[in-house]
């Protein structure tokens, strides 16, 4: 499968399926008795919103974001459970839920005040809590009346949830108040519950409850600063390449790219690689931040441009040849987690912005493989 939306660009993405499949598993392994919700919202992190559901047969629904999101879900012909993180904003969107059996979060007032004045076929939704985000939710004392107007409109509540502020951050208190608050609820009728997400779910016990909602996890990234994704034993699903466009000799002192940050403390040969801010690879990068040239790791040199970035190949015993594709993140040893950090962001950020060719493989393809890593051994 490929996708040609971004053909004009150099980058290459290729997404193995077979990769969030062992990443699903691992959640599984995790929650045994839970039902998994995959978060899939924003283009399932950029790996494609329908394009991964062939490898999340075995989730029992998905989570995105918005009715737009959820009803391009329906238009793929998927049938699972679909829940809108975001809930509806708009009487049509509250009958969009209602026709396409969406699952939208009751997460605001106004959305009780839609539901109360107009008549819908019948509605299932999640009611969303505030235990401490402090972004969407109803405030848990407004529990009771949530559930007297709901009931009156004849809405069936699949479940209660609620989100963590800082479940990548293990050891914070915060994350127990809010499982207390959750969990402190009272709802009249039996009703499912799910608090937690990738990082909730790989670090505490106590929050797998009846769904659990992972996302990164699945992408084979981090939702931790100091765990990375293959001490979790994650599979990252996603690799991207950009072709080398011409191979340079530099002498000492001569200055390198826009502001001339970095200065030549020998004479070096780099390749300049044709991608950069322009694809979603962040211009912040400093200097040494790695990418891979076969299996061995090559320096940035060079604030990122637009369509270029330079690359120190002076380790290299022989230069590569030009159009040779090197690896940005997603080779083995060199995973967004660590792009992330080099610049301060999360690996979701850097999955979610970067552009490409797209193309999804369903199983290890070795020659291809191969073909990338073709070694290029080093002085
Ligand atoms: C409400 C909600 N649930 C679940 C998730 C999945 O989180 P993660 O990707 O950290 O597993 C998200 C993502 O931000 C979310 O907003």
């Amino acid at each position: 499968m490929t996708n040609s939306d971004q053909f004009h660009r150099n980058i290459n993405i290729r997404i193995d399926l077979a990769s969030i499949r062992h990443n699903l598993r691992c959640a599984k392994a995790l929650a045994p008795a839970s039902k998994i919700m995959a978060a899939v919202k924003a283009d399932a992190y950029g790996h494609g919103l329908t394009q991964v559901l062939s490898a999340l047969d075995d989730v029992d629904g998905l989570a995105v974001a918005t009715v737009e999101e959820a009803m391009a879900l329906r238009r793929s012909g998927e049938n699972k459970p679909v829940l809108v993180l975001q809930g509806f904003r708009t009487v049509d969107q509250l009958h969009l839920c209602a026709e396409e059996r969406l699952w939208p979060a009751i997460h605001d007032q106004h959305q009780l005040e839609l539901i109360s004045s107009n008549t819908t076929r019948e509605l299932s939704c999640w009611v969303k809590f505030d235990t401490g985000m402090g972004r969407i939710g109803l405030h848990i004392e407004q529990a009771a009346s949530v559930h007297r107007r709901l009931q009156a409109a004849s809405v069936n509540v699949v479940g209660l949830m609620s989100h963590f502020a800082n479940a990548d951050m293990v050891e914070d208190i915060s994350n127990d108040r809010q499982l207390r608050e959750f969990n402190s609820i009272q709802w009249p009728d039996p009703v499912a519950r799910s608090i937690a997400n990738s990082a909730a779910l790989l670090s505490r016990k106590d929050v797998q409850l009846d769904w659990v909602r992972p996302g990164i996890m699945l992408y084979g990234a981090s939702p931790f600063n100091d765990n990375n994704a293959e001490s979790l034993s994650l599979q990252p699903a996603m690799r991207v390449t950009a072709p080398v466009i011409s191979i340079r000799d530099l002498k000492r002192g001569q200055r390198i790219g826009y502001g001339g940050r970095y200065q030549c403390d020998r004479a070096m040969k780099v390749a300049v690689v044709g991608a950069g801010y322009g694809d979603g690879y962040p211009r912040a990068i400093p200097d040494d931040t790695s990418v891979m040239l076969g299996n061995q790791r090559c320096p940035v040199v060079g604030r990122i441009s637009m369509d270029s970035m330079i690359v120190d190949i002076s380790a290299l015993a022989v230069p590569p040849p030009i159009d040779y594709p090197v690896t940005l993140w997603g080779h083995g040893q060199l995973r967004v987690d660590e792009i992330a950090q080099r610049v301060g962001t999360i690996p979701y950020e850097l999955l979610c912005g970067i552009r490409g060719q797209r193309q999804w493989i369903d199983a290890p393809n070795e020659i291809n493989v191969r073909k990338i890593d073709k070694d290029l051994s080093t002085n």
